[in-house]
């Protein structure tokens, strides 16, 4: 973060120090190595890449919600109701646009292309032809052709990368070395933080080793507070990326007073501003200039709200980029 006399600096120090001290609590992550040689090969694919004349944008979308785990042998966490449609249905679109993506989601939320498959049963997808054969049944096959045919192009392609999370120590530590291996980068990356992050957590080092026992009554346990990291991804680890984040409220009443908040003090290009109830239908897109009400057109039922949504940010990260330069 940058360095200022007075209140500022007091500040910024403290949150540097939350943060490191975090980062030096936290649980190493068990495949750095790998998620590291993975991010690298995305990198150098894309460094040098052109798209109808342009150089290919990365977005890295944040999708799901990140656990908190209660004991370090975790048999009990805390969770949050966040499914991961928001992340998986925009890495789509911006695949469309030409977009790289970098899919950083929790472990069994909703994936890319899988949006418009049955949960459940899913296996009443498919049947047998013969011992040896299966195919789509009907009314699924087309949804099912759709689904494995785009997946294919993307991945092939390479414009797909995806990397899960569990905890909020693995969410974060992955966050931070995207940022920090993009931001060579400059301008034409994006970050879409969609995932629903924790606010508290049980640091690892005051955490109970094994599962906590019933038998000693009710459970009495402070949580400590996550400290917020956008203002160091935006002004640390990739301050010439485009970032967006997002505000989820249940009280409409405080919803984009508290985006406008979050513009500010974070430093953040866009905030997309959505509320529980409604957040498949309308979003409102904050920032320092005006407030962009986006809704899913109702006209058709296949379309989704992240659709629009997706073509506004990348207009405003095309203008970024054109800015940057
Ligand atoms: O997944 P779906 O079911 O489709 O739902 C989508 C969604 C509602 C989860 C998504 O649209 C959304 O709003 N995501 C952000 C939810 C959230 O965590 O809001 P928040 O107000 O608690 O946090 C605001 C921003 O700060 C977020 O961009 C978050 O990534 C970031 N954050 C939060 C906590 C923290 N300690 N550090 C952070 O950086």
């Amino acid at each position: 973060m940058a360095s200022t006399n007075g209140p500022g600096a007091l500040q910024d120090s403290a949150l540097k120090e939350e943060i490191q001290s975090f980062f030096d609590s936290a649980p190493p992550l068990r495949n750095s190595s790998e998620i590291s040689e993975k991010l690298k090969g995305f990198i150098k694919q894309h460094s040098a890449c052109f798209e109808n004349g342009r150089a290919t944008s990365i977005v890295c979308v944040t999708s799901g919600g990140t656990t908190v785990p209660l004991e370090q042998r975790c048999v009990r966490y805390i969770d949050n109701f966040s499914s991961g449609h928001r992340g998986a249905a925009s890495t789509e679109y911006f695949i469309k646009a030409g977009y790289a993506v970098i899919f950083l989601y929790r472990r069994g939320t909703c994936q890319p292309y899988c949006g418009s498959l049955p949960d459940d049963p899913f296996l009443e997808c498919f049947e047998f032809t013969d011992d040896a054969h299966i195919r789509a049944r009907e009314p699924h096959s087309e949804a099912v052709k759709r689904a494995i045919g785009d997946h294919r192009v993307a991945v092939e392609k390479g414009l797909l990368l995806k990397l899960p999370f569990t905890t909020i120590f693995e969410y974060l530590q992955m966050l931070q070395m995207i940022a920090t291996s993009v931001g060579s980068l400059g301008p034409r990356v994006m970050f879409y933080l969609a995932a629903a992050v924790s606010d508290f957590y049980v640091p690892w080092k005051s955490m109970a080793e094994h599962k906590i026992q019933s038998g000693s009554g009710p459970l009495d346990m402070r949580l400590a507070q996550v400290p917020k990291m956008l203002a160091a991804l935006r002004k640390e680890w990739a301050p010439s990326a485009f970032c967006i984040s997002f505000k989820l409220e249940t009280d409409t009443e405080i919803l984009l007073e508290k985006a406008d908040m979050a513009l500010k003090m974070y430093g953040m290009h866009a905030v997309v501003a959505n509320e529980l109830l409604t957040r498949k239908e309308e979003v409102v897109v904050v920032t320092s200039d005006e407030k962009v009400r986006v809704n899913r057109d109702k006209a058709d039922p296949s379309n989704d709200v992240e659709d629009p949504l997706v073509k506004l940010l990348v207009d405003k990260h095309r203008a970024h980029i054109a800015d940057s330069s």
